[in-house]
């Protein structure tokens, strides 16, 4: 249905508690980006707040499908959320009686510029005082919010959080660094969430002799690195040219990136053409 004819409960508990959880596929083409991946997260985080799981993959796909028909496009996402339904009063106890709530929808993406993406983002560093159940992608987001505020009021894109001094993410994105040719991102785990961007952009990485360690990074090496990035669905792949007010590296987007922008790009590409 439209979007404006599409209504929730005030007794949702999406919106009493933030109790649900969510996910964003971008699709390329017809073809959804790593679809597999996505819902085996989904399924993770719903199993995590105890949620049955409303549907099988394949009654997804389905459901995927038919909302792309309806809203056609090349670059689009897929937003998708369940919460706990609606109670018919407010508790902290769960019920599974009361079936959950169901959202999906199609964003229209414009496909990013190269010459705007290439520019590079500025960042500070922030605390991260998030929960220690990062892993699970939940629409409790105000910590994010609150963080990714701190990053506009500085007067920069974007906040990298560091929790007892080691990087742990982005405020919506997973980060990378790049030192004398070497590739390295924080382990998963409870600090960050499990970014099916990151784990593509390790594997293509894999695949192309580039040398990647996953392994907990401490703050410091942030200003020593010769590269920075930040990568999610919507982002893609971000190059960080300027950390607390210095420059990362040369100040530009550095060799490693762009190799890593074309493989994607290629990536995409094949995905398009029903090649991988
Ligand atoms: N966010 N870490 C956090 C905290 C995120 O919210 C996201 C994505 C990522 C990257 O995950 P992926 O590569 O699967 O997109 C990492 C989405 C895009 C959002 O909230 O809009």
């Amino acid at each position: 249905m439209p979007a404006s004819e599409a209504t929730v409960s005030v007794m949702d508990r999406g919106f009493l508690f933030g109790d649900g959880v969510y996910e964003v596929i971008p699709v390329f083409g017809n073809k959804l980006l790593r679809a597999k991946g996505h819902l085996e997260r989904l399924s993770n985080s719903l199993h995590r707040i105890s949620l049955r799981h409303p549907f099988s993959d394949d009654e997804w796909m389905t459901l995927f499908n038919t909302l792309l028909e309806k809203n056609p496009g090349d670059d689009r996402a897929i937003y998708l959320q369940i919460s706990r339904g609606s109670y018919p009063k407010r508790d902290f106890a769960i019920n599974a009686e009361y079936p959950p709530t169901v959202f999906a929808m199609v964003l229209q993406v414009a496909p990013p510029d190269i010459d705007v993406v290439s520019a590079g983002i500025s960042v500070i560093t922030v605390d991260d005082f998030r929960w220690a159940a990062c892993d699970i992608k939940s629409t409790s987001l105000v910590a994010g919010v609150m963080l990714k505020q701190q990053a506009t009021e500085a007067g920069v894109d974007d906040a990298i959080l560091v929790r007892n001094s080691m990087l742990s993410e982005g405020t919506a994105s997973n980060v990378f660094i790049v030192k004398d040719g070497v590739l390295s991102t924080p382990p998963t785990g409870h600090k960050l969430l499990s970014g099916i961007t990151r784990e593509l952009v390790i594997e293509i990485a894999q695949n192309n002799a580039i040398v990647v360690k996953v392994r907990d990074i401490r703050a410091s090496e942030l200003y020593d690195a010769d590269e920075i990035w930040m990568t999610s669905s919507t982002r893609e792949i971000a190059p960080v040219i300027r950390l607390n007010g210095e420059e990362v590296g040369s100040g530009k987007a550095g060799e490693m990136w762009k190799r890593m922008v074309d493989l994607y790009q290629d990536h995409k590409q094949q995905l398009r053409a029903g090649k991988v």
